[in-house]
């Protein structure tokens, strides 16, 4: 019999393009340390068009699953058989498991939301249930997480984008699972968001195209959390807007180590602990200079 300890490492990846600049190898090396696992976890960098030819020889050659990041999250949700119903939601995955089936037997899970409520509600401490939500863009970032902050029971979530079909395609798809945890749920343009929210949750690209935050005027309630998925030099901006609304800033390097830890736990069934982990990158992230990431 093989000793535990002497099997070979399982190995995991993350796939996208580019790669090069990820953090996960990183995160998931400290936790396969914490939680005394032995885990190889590499970058996979995937062809454009070449994404599902390259994870299937991943698995093939023993891998047990991979994070997905840009752009093959939607067609990494597409070829697996089974998956769970916060990837049903956000129809994308970020994560898949190679479970030892026939070829293609894989389970999508999509861990962007829990990763941003535990965020929210564990690491910042603020509460959503009862709260008014205001969550910008429409594109795969917000719809991967929109199922997850309906079931922490706001008691409304608007989704605004610039352009407002999208917004209300994603709402239309959401609209029995909110309607199912009691939480009002519309779409609105980005002009006409109203004012007093509680929590603001940016998953546009509007930084990152030099268009800084998507709504005028003050939308926020004075205090509440204003939260921008990106993270490092590139939600800077951000930042500096959300402090001046006298609101409380957050990036999304929490949301990024907790879905990762969620991920983890998925495949490992133990979940890491994130606080030394977040603080590591912490220090590392606000040292970068502007215009690097
Ligand atoms: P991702 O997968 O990162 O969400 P995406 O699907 O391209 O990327 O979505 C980008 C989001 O940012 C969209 O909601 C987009 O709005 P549109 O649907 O109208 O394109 C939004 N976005 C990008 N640049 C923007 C800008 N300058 N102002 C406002 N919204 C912007």
């Amino acid at each position: 019999m093989t000793h535990p300890d002497l099997a070979a490492p399982a190995r995991y990846a993350v796939a996208g393009n580019p790669v090069e600049h990820s953090r996960s190898p990183a995160i998931h090396a400290l936790f396969a340390q914490a939680t005394g696992q032995s885990v190889d976890y590499g970058r996979l960098l995937c062809p454009l068009d070449g994404f599902a030819t390259t994870i299937r020889a991943f698995a093939a050659d023993g891998a047990q699953g991979c994070n997905v990041t840009v752009p093959f999250k939607f067609e990494a949700f597409e070829l697996a058989a089974r998956r769970t119903r916060r990837a049903e939601l956000a129809q994308a995955a970020n994560t898949l498991r190679f479970d030892p089936t026939a070829q293609g037997g894989w389970l999508a899970d999509n861990t962007d939301g829990a990763g941003l409520v535990r965020d929210i509600t564990v690491n910042a401490g603020v509460t959503l249930t009862g709260q008014r939500v205001l969550l910008l863009g429409a594109g795969g970032a917000s719809a991967g997480v929109l199922g997850p902050l309906i079931e922490s029971r706001p008691a409304e979530i608007v989704v605004a984008n610039r352009t407002v079909d999208k917004a209300k395609d994603l709402v239309a798809r959401h609209q029995a699972w909110a309607d199912e945890h009691g939480v009002a749920l519309r779409a609105s343009t980005l002009a006409d968001v109203g004012t007093g929210y509680d929590v603001l949750i940016n998953g546009t690209a509007a930084s990152l195209s030099g268009g800084g935050v998507p709504v005028q005027g003050p939308v926020l309630k004075a205090g509440a959390l204003a939260l921008d998925m990106m993270y490092g030099p590139a939600a800077r901006p951000f930042l500096r807007w959300a402090q001046a609304q006298g609101a409380n800033g957050r990036d999304g390097l929490g949301m990024l180590v907790e879905q990762a830890a969620e991920s983890f736990a998925l495949w490992r069934g133990v979940r890491p602990d994130t606080a030394s982990v977040l603080a590591s990158l912490r220090a590392e992230v606000d040292a970068l200079p502007d215009g690097t990431h």
